[in-house]
């Protein structure tokens, strides 16, 4: 059986709790017969990962975080995002473009018309029968108020460096989420993250069962 592949990020700032669920989400896919590739961003390949690290820990401006994560997807979609979907994989990913646009766009303040211009020329695809911008096909946003997501970060482990901004900084990331929310909704799955793990559990999985994907 050959199956079409599809692509799903997940979103949220730091602290909103999508690491579980997309774990349990790949299980489900797999337990239905489907290959999944799972991956992250920034990272997913060895050149990626390594900008990972310069990203998460070193000070920089906000133009060169944005050419960062954009060259790090460049090479995680040529390497392995468009492979895996050609083949039919489910791909599962922490986080991608959206992200961008919340955390350097709304966080940072950094123009959103030269990120969607990066996202229009690194997310170009030349496919056999046509070219097209390679985005998600369901992102599945974590909303939690940035206080509360503090509260959960608070002591957990030692802060990266966007862990580590204030409050403030983290509601002009959920803004940023809204905005790309709000520009593209058939995209987007909000996921009410203030509820107890198996209820934010029983959301996703309605919210890709009510694409089709899931029996
Ligand atoms: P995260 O996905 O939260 O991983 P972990 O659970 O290991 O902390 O960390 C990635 C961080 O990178 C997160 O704080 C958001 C940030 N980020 C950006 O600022 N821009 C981007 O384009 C991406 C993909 C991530």
């Amino acid at each position: 059986m050959t199956f079409q592949g599809l692509f799903i990020s997940f979103e949220g700032i730091d602290g909103a709790g999508k690491s579980t669920h997309i774990d349990a989400l790949a299980q489900a896919f797999r337990s239905q017969g489907r290959a999944v590739t799972l991956t992250r961003e920034p990272g997913g390949t060895p050149l990626a990962e390594k900008l990972r690290v310069l990203v998460l820990n070193d000070a920089m401006d906000a133009m060169t975080e944005a050419l960062l994560v954009f060259a790090a997807r460049r090479d995680h979609l040529q390497q392995l995002i468009e492979p895996a979907l050609a083949r039919g994989d489910v791909v599962l990913c922490d986080r991608f473009t959206d992200a961008t646009f919340a955390y350097q766009g709304g966080g940072r303040g950094f123009d959103l018309k030269i990120l969607s211009f990066l996202e229009q020329t690194v997310q170009f695809i030349r496919g056999p029968e046509a070219d097209l911008i390679r985005s998600p096909d369901l992102t599945l946003w974590f909303d939690l108020a940035a206080e509360t997501a503090a509260q959960r970060l608070a002591g957990a482990r030692s802060p990266d460096k966007f862990e580590a901004e204030p409050v403030e900084f983290f509601r002009r990331v959920s803004e940023g989420y809204r905005q790309r929310m709000a520009a593209c909704p058939g995209r987007f799955a909000r996921i009410e993250a203030d509820q107890t793990r198996e209820a934010v559990w029983l959301d996703v999985l309605q919210a890709v069962q009510a694409k089709g994907w899931l029996a």
